[in-house]
């Protein structure tokens, strides 16, 4: 089997100094930079589960990469170089491992709030709405169907926390971060999600919702972690859109309706295994939606 097929679930760089562990990156720290390693697990229902998915990293890291360039000149962000040969030296004898996952960031100050974007009505979401009307504070009219455009997008906001994130109001935020950072967040959130929603929509992918996470360095608000990712936001195609229903998206859905379809819990580890057909379409729907977007 080709190298790049093969999944890698664990990054073991053993004297590279280890900054954290996410669910599906391992961070290194370099003083004022960072590692970021992409693996290729997926997460679903708050599990990480045992097989990868091939070219998941590769298809993350280049889709960040790609929005961060677009933005570069309007947005501050982390990105430094996804290119080796620009890795501190101490990481150089893992180029063969890192190459095409890893990107070299500057280190901030994490701001521990998701700056979550919903252009339509689903997920979390959609569950809020259905016993609230309401979505992070945000009063909804009447009577919207699942996966319904909304008016505006809505910046909804969730606390950042290691088991799961829970979505909180704008106020909530404001109490937390100050007025004056929370609406800063507020505008570049819903302004970067504006952007790539009209420049996605000429591809004919719909962002549905996406999640973006800031830091601060030198009092300056950077764009940090990954960004309108497949793991970070939900890509619909324009074609098989419609309300109603919960239209098929670029990411992990079918791990997660295949994991549903099983019948477990989703309380009880471990979960299920994937079938080799699960991970080979899940990893397709990857690949497929980093061609549409980038090329
Ligand atoms: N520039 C940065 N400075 C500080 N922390 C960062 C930066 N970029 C990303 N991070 C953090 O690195 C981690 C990336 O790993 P990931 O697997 O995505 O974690 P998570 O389980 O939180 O999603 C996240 O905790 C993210 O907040
Ligand atoms: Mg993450």
């Amino acid at each position: 089997m080709n190298k790049s097929k093969v999944p890698v679930t664990n990054i073991n760089l053993p004297d590279l100094p280890l900054f954290k562990t996410g669910k599906v990156r391992s961070v290194f720290d370099f003083g004022d930079q960072l590692l970021l390693v992409a693996s290729d697990r997926v997460s679903a229902f708050d599990f990480i589960l045992d097989q990868g998915i091939p070219h998941k990293a590769e298809v993350l890291t280049s889709i960040s990469e790609f929005w961060f360039d677009k933005f570069n000149d309007s947005v501050a962000h982390h990105l430094i170089s996804t290119d080796v040969k620009d890795f501190p030296e101490a990481a150089q004898k893992y180029a063969d491992i890192l190459e095409g996952r890893t990107m070299l960031v500057k280190k901030t100050e994490l701001i521990p709030f998701e700056c979550v974007v919903r252009g339509y009505i689903i997920g979390s979401g959609w569950k809020d709405y259905q016993k609230t009307g309401q979505v992070c504070g945000h009063q909804l009219p009447e009577s919207l169907q699942l996966a319904a455009k909304l008016e505006e997008p809505l910046f909804t906001p969730a606390t950042k926390r290691d088991d799961h994130d829970e979505n909180v109001s704008v106020a909530y935020m404001r109490d937390k971060l100050g007025q004056e950072l929370t609406d800063k967040l507020q505008a570049l959130s819903l302004d970067i999600y504006s952007r790539a929603r009209d420049f996605a929509d000429n591809k004919g992918i719909i962002i549905a919702d996406t999640k973006f996470e800031f830091g601060l360095l030198d009092g300056e608000i950077i764009l940090i972690d990954e960004v309108l990712t497949p793991d970070s936001s939900r890509f619909w195609s324009k074609a098989e859109y419609r309300e109603g229903i919960s239209p098929p998206s670029f990411d992990k859905q079918i791990v997660r309706d295949y994991l549903s379809a099983t019948g477990w819990d989703k309380l009880t580890p471990p979960p299920p295994a994937l079938t080799p057909e699960i991970i080979r379409t899940t990893s397709q729907s990857y690949l497929d939606i980093q061609k549409l977007l980038t090329h």
